[in-house]
């Protein structure tokens, strides 16, 4: 007999139980269902609504079900239908008639809205953990490959020279802010529901902010409508995965392009990559595909969790069951995701000849013969169409820029001196950009000086 049987006279169709249920998937919540039900036994205790004799069966029968759970001796049994019933029913197997007052002033409404914040609590600061590592990564190849020059790109054509270490530090910045949305969204996670009942609060004499203090959260809920219709934290954290996710994943479309022969700007390590089963030549960048391609399901996560929310009048509707494994997938894929990332970046070998290569053909010091003619003076709209000419010149005479002679520039304006060769050396073009958050290496290494700072915290 179901736990809630009493008002029907027949059992419920068999197919229904595999449709219904969700106990193959919310059994991943068992701790955080067990550490609720204890705080709220202890909590119905305080106020009288059970004995204290009561509240100590309770609490022993529940801890011996996490004990019987992590031994793998508790059977999860989908007729039990969802996590909260199983341990329920197993709790009056154990301790008797008692533990059926422990759902006294609860439902499962707000009983699952407590189970998921604090299991969303826990992953949440895993996931932090495994950014910061990420974040400490790009700043360690950052700092060891300061000084390494690579074309910079738009159009993803060769554009001006860079810093390689700023390059990679623009992706400490994009990750940084990732983790500082994760943290910001943990206050929102930090708000505890239990207490609202089905759907409108309890006649019972309970105390919430106990509650609160024995679970470790800082306020509880306002509204008991909104708290068991809410999962917006849900859709937060599907969200922030979703963005560390593109974050990764156009960091490794950079790795995947870098590491092909045309480029070789960088060579995977034997470890974070595979070979072919047919061609015996290939290395392939099989990590990087895969964690680019796992945006795909964390996307769908977040598109699944906002199409089912999209229509759901107050307050609780069993939709909202559907929460649950969409971001448990985005947890894990992020999980595994952001440990094999910084693995691979950081055994990643940098091809500093084949990216200083890159520089020498494609007139990438253009901008700066054209700065040199502004900063003397001539309007910067006339020096970009003078040295537009002197690309063609170039590429008609197979030549560099920096390969011209004073006269070969004088012939375009006169405003060309003796320095200019110097100027437009790509070192110049990459220390002269000082401009604050420039490719400089004066920035590169505030930047890193800043994000050490950082980290330590
Ligand atoms: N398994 C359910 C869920 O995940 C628990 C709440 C069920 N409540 C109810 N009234 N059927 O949402």
């Amino acid at each position: 007999m179901k736990l809630w049987g009493g008002r029907f006279n027949k059992e419920a169709a068999k197919i229904l139980e595999k449709f219904n249920g969700s106990i193959n998937f919310d059994k991943r919540m068992y701790e955080e269902d067990i550490k609720g039900s204890i705080a709220h036994s202890k909590m119905l205790s305080k106020q009288n609504i059970i004995g204290k004799e009561e509240q100590i069966k309770i609490e022993a029968g529940l801890l011996q079900i996490l004990n019987e759970i992590e031994a793998g001796k508790f059977i999860f049994d989908i007729k039990d239908e969802d996590i909260h019933m199983a341990i329920e029913k197993r709790l009056i197997e154990i301790v008797g008639e008692v533990g059926g007052k422990l759902h006294t002033a609860r439902s499962r409404n707000d009983q699952v809205a407590l189970d998921i914040r604090m299991y969303l609590k826990k992953e949440s600061v895993e996931i932090e953990k495994l950014l910061g590592r990420l974040l400490k990564g790009l700043v360690d190849i950052a700092d060891k490959n300061k000084d390494v020059i690579m074309p910079g790109y738009t159009h993803l054509q060769r554009a001006q020279p860079i810093l390689f270490s700023h390059h990679i530090l623009a992706y400490y910045e994009m990750f940084k802010r990732d983790l500082e949305r994760l943290k910001d969204s943990y206050k929102r996670l930090d708000v505890m529901p239990l207490g609202a009942g089905a759907l409108a609060g309890t006649t019972y004499d309970i105390d919430r902010h106990f509650v609160a203090g024995e679970l470790g959260f800082p306020e509880v809920t306002k509204n008991s409508l909104d708290t068991v219709s809410d999962r917006d934290f849900i859709i937060e954290l599907n969200f922030i995965t979703s963005m560390i996710s593109m974050h990764m994943s156009r960091l490794a479309e950079e790795i995947i392009i870098w590491s092909t022969s045309e480029f070789s700007f960088v060579s995977l390590d034997d470890s974070y990559s595979t070979g072919s089963s047919i061609m015996p030549q290939k290395k392939n960048p099989d990590i990087a595909e895969l964690i680019r391609g796992k945006t795909g399901r964390i996307f769908g996560n977040l598109m699944g969790i906002l199409t089912v929310m999209k229509g759901l009048p107050l307050a609780y509707n069993k939709d909202t069951q559907e929460d649950k494994e969409g971001i448990f997938d985005s947890i894990d894929t992020i999980k595994i995701s952001l440990m094999i990332f910084k693995e691979m970046l950081i055994t990643m070998k940098v091809n500093k000849k084949n990216m200083m290569k890159g520089i020498e053909n494609g007139f990438i010091n253009a901008t700066d013969v054209a700065d040199y003619l502004a900063k003397k003076g001539l309007p910067f709209r006339d020096a970009h169409r003078i040295v537009g000419e002197l690309v063609v010149y170039c590429e008609m005479n197979k030549k560099r820029l920096s390969e011209l002679k004073l006269e070969e520039f004088k012939g375009f304006n006169d405003l060309f001196e003796g320095d200019v060769n110097k100027k437009i050396s790509i070192e110049e073009c990459v220390n002269g950009r000082k401009s604050y958050g420039g490719t400089s290496i004066e920035s590169v290494e505030k930047q890193i000086k800043d994000a050490k700072e950082f980290l330590k915290k």
